[in-house]
């Protein structure tokens, strides 16, 4: 292949402008400079975090930020390890999945290796534009998170968080979407609403807003009932999953008009399951979240839906098998199996395992014994857990069934395993302590209506 191509360019030169265009396309220049090559791939797909007050530690937007760390760049995008993006995309692909082509991959190793010039100052691009306070537009209601304080030298923290709100009447979302006060500190947020009856909660705001799993032996249930989330009489409201979901680099998904959408009752709070801050080093950290709220024009059309699998799976009868008890020492295989009952529309994907978790596969197998391909993640990484979106929704039919298979490594050779020497792990009534494991593959989908696979779910 590269010879052909360098016959083809060499026979360009004939022609410059041929010569250019080739040239441009795949080759590598003889010298890479930061203006005119490095920054225009940091600037497409590493500062949306690596940018002052982004989600990464450290910038690089400037000469200096990207000379610095110029090895270090060379080495995790060799190693696919940034941009952040652990499904395979050889696999399936996925709205604003963030990829380098093998040429980036090169040029950012040809300039490590090379002295790391910067070129011609007026060669560099201009930094993209990032929206500030939302990654999706003006948000018609915003509403605060209780501040957070992280004393410094603090550790992982996973809190399940209320956030209660109270409207004048009920009211239609098209997005809800999670905004980090502190951008380094927020690892992830999966959120789902609580929904009132008016006349069954009398104050919503009643109750504390904050438990931390972690620290506190509370179940679940107990944790609810310090939250206040239970009716007056002790009863449980609605509770609709997944409403809000946060990720470093991961803007909220819009679906096209008509698709998705909320009904948010004029009692209700938000329930963020495992808000994961990070850890904090020298400095205090005060966290200030949000979340903004965009209206929609009428009731949501066709709600989304969503079934889990695996631990805590949505029917019960879809258990992670043969069960999610990992030995010491031993490496092992699990699987969750659920058969559909009609035909979908898959929306998004979204795997879920701790910090054993070694890889992650997903597929459907139709009636007719036709694969579907839905995702696979090589080499599982905890702190990257995306709601994937596909680009246009997939229909899987009736009587297929939705697969998910998990390999969890619990040896010393995995560098995540928190224990050492390593211990016996196992699922604990869907705790969510990352200590604890967990297997689940949740997915969100419409029912089908023809030409749904035809619908593209790309952000505009
Ligand atoms: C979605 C957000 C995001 C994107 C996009 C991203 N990074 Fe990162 N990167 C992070 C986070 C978070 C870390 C972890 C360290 C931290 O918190 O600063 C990190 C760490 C790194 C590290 C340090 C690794 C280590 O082990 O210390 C390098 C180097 C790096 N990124 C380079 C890049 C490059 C080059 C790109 C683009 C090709 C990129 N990153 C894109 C979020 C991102």
């Amino acid at each position: 292949m590269k010879m052909t191509k360098r016959i083809v360019c060499a026979a360009g030169m004939l022609s410059v402008l041929l010569y250019a265009a080739c040239a441009d396309k795949d080759s590598i220049p003889a010298t890479v400079t930061f203006t005119e090559h490095v920054a225009p791939i940091l600037y497409s797909n590493c500062t949306i975090c690596h940018r002052p007050g982004g989600a990464a530690h450290f910038a690089l937007v400037t000469y200096e930020d990207a000379r610095k760390n110029a090895g270090a760049c060379a080495y995790v995008t060799r190693e696919r390890m940034m941009p952040p993006w652990p499904a395979d995309p050889g696999y399936t692909e996925f709205v604003g999945q963030r990829l380098l082509s093998q040429r980036d991959i090169n040029i950012l190793d040809k300039w490590a290796k090379e002295g790391s010039p910067e070129g011609p100052k007026d060669k560099l691009p201009k930094l993209p534009v990032y929206p500030a306070g939302s990654m999706v537009g003006t948000p018609d209601l915003r509403i605060a998170v209780q501040p957070y304080f992280l004393p410094k030298n603090s550790y992982d923290k996973f809190l399940l968080v209320k956030v209660p709100y109270e409207l004048p009447a009920d009211t239609f979302a098209a997005l809800i979407e999670f905004v980090p006060g502190n951008k380094n500190m927020v690892h992830h947020v999966n959120g789902d609403l609580v929904k009132y009856e008016f006349d069954k909660k009398k104050d919503v705001f009643a109750g504390e807003r904050v438990v931390n799993m972690a620290l506190d032996t509370a179940t679940i249930v107990q944790a609810y009932v310090r939250l206040g989330l239970p009716n007056d009489d002790g009863s449980y409201p609605v509770l609709q999953k997944s409403v809000v979901n946060f990720l470093p680099g991961a803007s909220g998904q819009k679906y096209p008009e008509g698709i998705g959408g909320y009904t948010l009752p004029r009692k209700g709070a938000f329930l963020l399951n495992d808000l994961h801050y990070g850890f904090t080093n020298k400095d205090d950290v005060m966290d200030s979240s949000y979340i903004n709220i965009f209206f929609a024009k009428g009731p949501p059309n066709r709600p989304v839906r969503e079934f889990q699998i695996g631990t805590l799976s949505s029917f019960g009868n879809a258990p992670v098998l043969p069960d999610l008890i990992i030995q010491p020492n031993t490496i092992k295989n699990v699987y969750s199996r659920y058969v559909l009952p009609d035909d979908i529309s898959i929306l998004t994907v979204n795997p879920h395992m701790h910090l054993l978790g070694k890889s992650f596969k997903a597929y459907a197998v139709q009636p007719n014994g036709d694969t579907i391909k839905l995702i696979s993640i090589p080499r599982w990484d905890f702190n990257w857990q995306y709601f994937y979106t596909f680009k246009k929704m997939v229909k899987v039919p009736k009587g297929s069934a939705i697969i998910a298979e998990g390999v969890y490594d619990n040896t010393r050779q995995n560098l995540n395993n928190p224990n050492s020497p390593p211990k016996l792990v196992r699922d604990n009534n869907g705790s969510m302590k990352a200590t604890d494991e967990m297997f689940q593959f949740i997915v969100t989908y419409l029912p089908y209506q023809a030409g749904d696979e035809n619908v593209s779910l790309e952000n505009k």
